[in-house]
């Protein structure tokens, strides 16, 4: 099997892919809510855990954070209800390392990748990108023939069960003017994993230090979510991302991701030839649009450079969903992004969990200057989570 990722793909056969694999998400959506709550339940209460046991003066989280995401994706993906065994769960925690190094050197590539012979004393960033970027696509080809050795194991769904109903449906006609297979398609899964970790490790990240940051945002989200506290629980989850429910922790959570831009730049390239607002542009042009500068427009944003979730509010202050077509926030059309159902559960029930369960709080002045790459990484600094008693209104101090 060869991990042909889906990104790479265009034309016709990428839409039959795509069509595939939304279908898969909007299946195992619809079937297996109790499911799905169940493993963010589960990797909620174990983040939460290792976070009770960090250090009071400072823990920078990247690692269990990047680790709790890339643990649910694999059994939300591939797990059919099953724990990952220690030598998954040894290769989740090299990916989340291996993550760290696929956003940082995947923009513009060191010096030293100039000069591959230095590469045996230093390696460059683009020798630590391509390393990375085998070592995920190895581990999803893995997980693919680990997952076919336990087909009849239970009776579990995840989304490769939808996948692989999906695969009936292709063709001999796909096969032949397509050149699309089963093991074509399943290579995409790769990039489920790849994307379903990155953007919504990083936009943990960014809210974690947006909240410590502004303790004020911190305090208001933490009042609203309160309410859904479940008083009997030792460590108490949301695993839900309701906008009624939830208004001002939704404006947090986007205004985050309007504030960072967490994918600044969306790349499109034209199959054939077209003509967008009066310019010719021939087949094979390539496009970036500036989804930062979208996200920062003043024209669309008043202060675009000030944080402030109540944007997002409405006067009632609910949660304002109009505002989401001022920007560009999962994309757009025919590339928009596909994990968007998964995206929106796991990064708000987390962040909602952790608010719940934390006072986070930072022991330097908070840098909010991304490192640049495909997505905007923040800089790794040290955040204190104090652990909260129930119903403390206000969050606990340092001291
Ligand atoms: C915080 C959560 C997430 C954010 C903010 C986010 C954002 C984005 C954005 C902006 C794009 C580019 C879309 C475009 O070019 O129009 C994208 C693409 C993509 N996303 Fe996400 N994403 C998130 C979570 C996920 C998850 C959980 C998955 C998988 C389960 C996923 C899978 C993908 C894939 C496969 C693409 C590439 C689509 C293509 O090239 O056609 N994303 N995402």
């Amino acid at each position: 099997m060869t991990n042909a990722g889906a990104q790479r793909d265009m034309g016709k056969r990428w839409v039959r892919r795509r069509h595939i694999t939304m279908c898969a998400f909007k299946s195992f959506f619809r079937d297996c809510p109790d499911d799905i709550r169940d493993i963010c339940d589960q990797e909620l209460t174990s983040l939460v855990r290792v976070l009770r046991q960090s250090s009071p003066g400072g823990h920078e989280p990247t690692k269990d954070i990047t680790y709790f995401v890339a643990r649910s994706m694999w059994r939300l993906i591939y797990g059919r209800g099953r724990l990952p065994d220690a030598s998954t769960c040894e290769r989740l925690r090299i990916l989340s390392t291996k993550m760290d190094d696929y956003t940082k050197n995947s923009g513009p590539f060191s010096a030293l990748d100039r000069f591959p012979m230095l590469k045996r004393f230093v390696a460059g960033s683009m020798t630590r990108y391509q390393d990375a970027v085998q070592f995920m696509n190895r581990f999803c080809d893995d997980c693919e023939v680990e997952r076919r050795a336990h087909t009849g194991a239970d009776q579990s769904h995840d989304l490769m069960t939808y996948m692989m109903r999906g695969a009936r449906t292709l063709t001999t006609e796909d096969e032949r003017s397509l050149g699309l297979n089963e093991d074509l398609l399943f290579s995409g899964v790769g990039d489920l994993i790849r994307a379903g970790t990155e953007s919504p490790s990083l936009l943990l990240l960014w809210v974690c230090l947006m909240l410590a940051k502004y303790e004020d945002v911190q305090r208001k989200m933490y009042e609203e979510l309160e309410y859904l506290r479940d008083s009997e629980a030792d460590i108490p989850t949301i695993c839900e991302a309701s906008a009624d429910r939830m208004p001002y922790s939704h404006a947090v959570v986007y205004e985050t991701i309007r504030y960072c831009s967490i994918v600044p730049f969306l790349k499109r390239r034209c199959l054939s030839d077209a003509i967008v607002g009066g310019h010719r542009l021939p087949a094979g042009t390539n496009i970036i649009i500036n989804n930062y500068a979208i996200s920062h427009d003043p024209r669309r944003w008043h202060d675009p450079e000030v944080f402030r979730p109540e944007r997002f509010l409405d006067q009632d202050r609910m949660f304002d969903a109009s505002q989401l077509e001022q920007f560009l926030p999962f994309g757009i059309g025919k590339r928009r992004c596909m994990g968007e159902e998964i995206g929106k559960l796991l990064p708000f029930a987390a962040i909602a969990t952790l608010v719940l369960n934390f006072r986070l709080s930072a022991p330097d002045p908070i840098d909010l200057s991304p490192s640049f790459g495909i997505t905007l990484t923040p800089k790794k600094q040290p955040l204190v989570f104090t652990p909260r008693s129930p119903g403390s209104k206000q969050p606990e101090s340092n001291s």
